[in-house]
């Protein structure tokens, strides 16, 4: 008989973009087999598994703080005769990973986002305390032919990354480094890990990639593939391009019922000029007229969108054009950044840097404009009656949470029976977050 691997208690902490929760997931996957548990907490763990976010400085800043505070735990499980093993994945790991070596000593090996497959030999290869020690070339075939399609995913959404990299080099941004070409999978695969999340009870599929709607077989076409699967109620999918938004996804969002109303097209900017700088393909008019064409298909469509504040070059007017693009769009919810010099990147040695101070007075004035939006946009749904996905237990008892199709989180009273369910609920109250509602029950 064979002995079964003996239990090994696995700590991940996740940071960054949906890509990273993606992964994150599937190292546990790979890992699983070898008897590698999750664990919540990195005290005790036989692995610790940093999977790291470079985009911003303050991203990377955390990682190297946190592998200050999982050496001291590792030490303190070697003085208790433990042997704890410290990895750095993600993106951090891909731009830095010698540098990672030389500061922080602790880290047994480093790991870059398209060789997770290869985390098997590099744990072995550790123990060992010999051989590679940092793997990090982009080979994305490989990674995903090589993750078992056996996904532990439990819970009613779900994650499934379909593209991966980045050919835009926009001048701010680390992605194009970080995560290489981009790559498209085959749907045939995509398809086969859809169908075995929904046999597990997945409803909700979120299609992911850094330009997910540049999709080399066509998005829209692997939307229709999927909205056949049966189950399966809801797919979204982020994060999306302007410059790659085709008719044939247009036409999609009118007539796919699985596909849901609600999409993330960054913008970065309002200024022309900004936007030529910041090398986006796209002019303001031009993401308006792109705006207007998609709602003419889906009149009720939410979007959301990113912004970056005081990059190289922006006048108090520029940054006005990007308010007043804020006004124009209504958007549903946005997220909004600090421009932060990132090494390598064009933008790191353009001239007129913006003074820290002005970026903090602009992004209070951006941040401020759109939560009055999002506010007003949950508002808007207020006393309408919405299809919600039951997602969870809510905190206090006999209360449940789910999503509307506009992705806004709502409560309500109602057994946790209706987890995993479509169940139509009235919209009670907005706040800026969140929607509560009322249970509609259907006439029987
Ligand atoms: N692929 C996606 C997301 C990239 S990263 C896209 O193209 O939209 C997510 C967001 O981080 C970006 O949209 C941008 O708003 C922000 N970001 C990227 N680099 C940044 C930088 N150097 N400083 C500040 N924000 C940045
Ligand atoms: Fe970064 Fe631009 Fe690529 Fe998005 S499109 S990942 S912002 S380079
Ligand atoms: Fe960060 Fe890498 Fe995602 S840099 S945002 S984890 S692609």
């Amino acid at each position: 008989m064979q002995a079964t691997a003996a239990e090994k208690r696995l700590y991940i902490k996740t940071y960054g973009c949906q890509m990273n929760v993606y992964d994150s997931e599937r190292i546990g996957d790979v890992l699983r087999p070898l008897g590698y548990q999750l664990v919540e907490e990195p005290e005790g763990a036989d692995l610790v598994i940093l999977n790291t976010c470079h985009i911003r400085e303050k991203a990377t800043d955390k990682v190297y703080s946190e592998l200050g505070r999982v050496n001291a735990l590792k030490r303190e499980s070697a003085r208790s005769g433990g042997a704890m093993m410290v990895a750095v994945a993600g993106c951090v790991a891909q731009a830095e990973g010698a540098e990672i070596m030389r500061r922080a000593p602790g880290v047994d090996f480093v790991v870059g986002p398209q060789a997770y497959h290869r985390l098997p030999e590099l744990i072995a290869r550790a123990h060992r305390a010999s051989g590679e020690r940092l793997a990090a070339q982009f080979t994305p075939e490989e990674k995903f032919d090589a993750l078992p399609v056996e996904r532990q995913a439990d819970g009613v959404s779900a994650f499934l990354t379909v593209q991966e990299g980045c050919d835009k080099f926009c001048t701010f941004c680390v992605v194009p480094y970080t995560r290489g070409p981009e790559y498209s999978r085959p749907p045939e695969a995509i398809e086969a890990e859809a169908r075995a999340l929904a046999a597990r009870g997945v409803r909700e599929i979120t299609l992911l990639g850094q330009n997910v709607n540049a999709y080399a077989g066509g998005l829209a076409d692997l939307i229709r593939r999927l909205a056949r699967i049966p189950g399966l109620a809801r797919i979204r999918y982020t994060t999306s391009h302007p410059r790659d938004m085709d008719d044939a996804l247009i036409a999609a969002h009118g007539e796919v019922e699985a596909l849901m109303p609600y999409l993330h097209l960054p913008v970065q900017c309002g200024s022309d000029k900004v936007l030529k700088a910041m090398n986006r393909g796209h002019t303001a008019q031009s993401y308006l007229r792109l705006v207007e064409r998609i709602r003419a298909g889906r009149p009720d469509i939410a979007l959301s969108g990113d912004f970056i504040v005081g990059f190289p070059g922006e006048t108090a007017d520029d940054f006005e054009a990007t308010m007043s693009l804020v006004r124009d769009v209504g958007y549903a919810s946005a997220f909004s950044f600090k421009y932060s010099r990132r090494p390598g990147t064009p933008g790191a040695a353009m001239a007129g840097q913006v003074d820290e101070a002005v970026k903090n007075e602009r992004l209070a004035r951006l941040q401020s404009l759109i939560a009055a939006r999002q506010i007003a946009f949950n508002a808007s749904v207020v006393g309408r009656v919405l299809p919600v996905l039951f997602e969870r237990p809510g905190r206090h008892s006999g209360q449940v949470i789910g999503r509307t199709p506009y992705l806004q989180a709502i409560h309500c009273q109602g057994s946790e029976h209706l987890i995993g369910q479509i169940a139509p609920v009235r919209v009670t109250a907005g706040a800026q977050n969140s929607l509560s509602g009322r249970l509609v029950m259907e006439a029987a």
